[in-house]
């Protein structure tokens, strides 16, 4: 694996999600693995559990991580090729990428769209021109529009509970279903999700959200899409709850309807659905009380997963690249 910015970078998932969870049995397994390599985390955006997860796992594989809030602390950067600095950005990528690759061995981004240009965030193009310029290898900690990391945490949650679940001759049914909230939040933890968990494979996969909320269909295909939330709920195995902007008028949140906030009462369409989130979760807007803190919410467990899912990914990496 040279970097880790889609589900494309992983040859095979489940061999993924076992590695992962081998270092959750033994976390300190490839404890010199990384000796004497040092990985730089650059947020250009708020985060706590990816930071902390990302450090750790770096840590437990003997990794010096150095993390840099570069969007609050450092100079404002230029990503277009050929711009005329006159405006506000004070440093090209084209300079400041390739002294990254000098001071790391391994370089991680957060970076979130601006929900304002749909081309420019669906073209990656702040994560592309670090992978160009910086030449080590890059890994995403969320980008314009997935967040690789998280989604194979998903997918070790739920192989965890599907290993002690009574599921059998039969695909659980995931549902992913949009949820209320008070802003217009990035399209990237559900196109994650949906890619990731299409490519698994594994699973009778059910998106639900409001007409006008259609997620890009590159990341979609496979999916059964349906209007109809109850329906959608019916007899699932796992609920991954998750509030998305629209994606064809790029960047809107139209309504909130509360109607769409899962609910016990609504649980009770499913198969003792197990609930996940990726959060930081508005209580209240975006999941009740009664869910995230009943018995069917998996949603710390999840975020547990972080740290696993994170030291596979950079064990492969520091195995591939040397
Ligand atoms: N789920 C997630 O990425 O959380 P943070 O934004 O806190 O990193």
């Amino acid at each position: 694996m040279r970097n880790f910015i889609s589900v494309h970078d992983v040859t095979n998932i489940d061999a993924m999600v076992q590695k992962a969870l081998a270092f959750k049995a033994n976390p300190f397994a490839e404890k010199s693995l990384g000796a004497n390599k040092r990985i730089g985390c650059l947020y250009l955006n708020p985060s706590m559990r990816t930071r902390l997860s990302t450090q750790i796992a770096a840590q437990n594989l003997g990794m010096e991580c150095i993390i840099f809030n570069v969007g609050q602390e450092g100079w404002a950067l230029e990503f277009e090729e050929e711009a005329i600095m006159s405006g506000k950005t004070v440093e090209h990528i084209k300079d400041a990428a390739p002294i990254l690759g000098k001071y790391f061995d391994i370089l991680a981004i957060r970076t979130f769209p601006n929900l304002i240009h749909k081309d420019e965030d669906y073209s990656e193009m702040y994560i592309k021109q670090f992978i160009k310029y910086a030449g080590i290898p890059v890994v995403s900690l969320e980008s314009a529009t997935l967040h690789p990391l998280q989604s194979l945490a998903d997918v070790i949650t739920i192989t965890e509970v599907l290993n002690n679940a009574e599921i059998q001759n039969r695909k659980p049914k995931i549902v992913l279903s949009w949820a209320p909230h008070i802003k217009p939040l990035p399209q990237c933890v559900s196109n994650s999700f949906a890619q990731w968990i299409t490519a698994w494979g594994k699973s009778d996969f059910v998106i639900t959200h409001p007409e006008d909320y259609e997620l890009s269909e590159e990341f979609t295909n496979g999916a059964t899409i349906t209007h109809n939330q109850d329906e959608a709920l019916k007899d699932a195995d796992f609920i991954y709850v998750k509030n998305w902007s629209t994606y064809n008028d790029y960047g809107k949140l139209y309504e909130s309807d509360p109607k769409w906030m899962l609910t016990n009462k609504k649980l009770e369409l499913t198969n003792n659905a197990k609930v996940m989130h990726c959060l930081p979760v508005r209580r209240n807007v975006e999941l009740s009380d009664e869910v995230l803190d009943g018995t069917n919410s998996i949603i710390t467990q999840e975020a547990g997963n972080r740290i696993w899912a994170a030291q596979a990914v950079l064990s492969e990496i520091l195995k591939s690249n040397g």
